[in-house]
């Protein structure tokens, strides 16, 4: 099933400005993302859903022109923690210890892994560090991309847009966070889009995948 809509899919160019994607469907895609799973757990980047039809028109000269951001009903921005911190460490630590009403020898476990996290990416110059937490939001971009699949919603995966602009626009680094990908959805418009019939292409399994016995 994940199979067949993953050969469904491709990077639409062109959305039906007329066709918005249903709230209940949009709410399937986030809740894809917040399951994904990240590097202990921190998940070190906010989701930011852009219905605005103003916010996305001034998108639009920031990803080139690519009109998937003013056509497509929702656009989702995928924002990575500028760092860590002591603070974001130790709130997320905090909530899944509260989560799980942790105790003894549990919680005793639980915060010597917090130190070594403390001690591991703390002293770290913010670029590691932000680099470490983009690297989780692209897992949490997979998934909505299949999850959006599933539902047969069309998504545009992008990394085209100038980020500095786009944090500027959306006031991210004043929140302490960096735009890393964007993913406006909607539904194709079939008749106006170029890729849409063309075969999709993937380097051959032989060449792509070694097996070590
Ligand atoms: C991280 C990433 C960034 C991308 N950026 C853009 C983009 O800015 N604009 C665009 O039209 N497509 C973008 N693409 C789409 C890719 O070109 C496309 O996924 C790839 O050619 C494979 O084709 P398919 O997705 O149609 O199967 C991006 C894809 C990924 C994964």
């Amino acid at each position: 099933m994940l199979l067949e809509k993953l050969n469904w899919r491709y990077a639409t160019k062109k959305f039906d400005p007329a066709r918005p994607v249903p709230q209940d469907k949009i709410d399937k895609i986030v809740e894809a993302v917040r399951l994904a799973p990240t590097s202990s757990g921190l998940q070190p980047y906010d989701l930011l859903v852009i219905t605005n039809p103003d916010i996305k028109a001034k998108i639009l000269p920031i990803a080139s022109g690519q009109t998937q951001v003013v056509d497509a009903s929702h656009i989702l921005v995928f924002a990575a923690w500028d760092t860590y911190t002591a603070d974001r460490i130790n709130a997320a630590f905090d909530f899944v210890e509260a989560e799980r009403q942790l105790t003894g020898e549990a919680l005793d476990n639980w915060n010597a892994y917090r130190h070594r996290l403390l001690n591991a990416y703390v002293p770290r110059d913010a670029r590691t560090n932000f680099e470490h937490a983009a690297r989780q939001s692209y897992i949490g971009f997979g998934f909505a991309i299949a999850e959006a699949a599933m539902l047969e919603v069309d998504a545009t995966p992008m990394e085209g847009f100038d980020a500095d602009a786009l944090d500027e626009l959306l006031g991210l680094r004043a929140r302490g966070l960096r735009s890393v990908t964007m993913l406006p959805l909607g539904y194709r418009q079939a008749d106006q889009d170029w890729l849409v019939g063309l075969k999709k292409v993937r380097r051959p399994k032989e060449e792509f995948v070694t097996v070590i016995r």
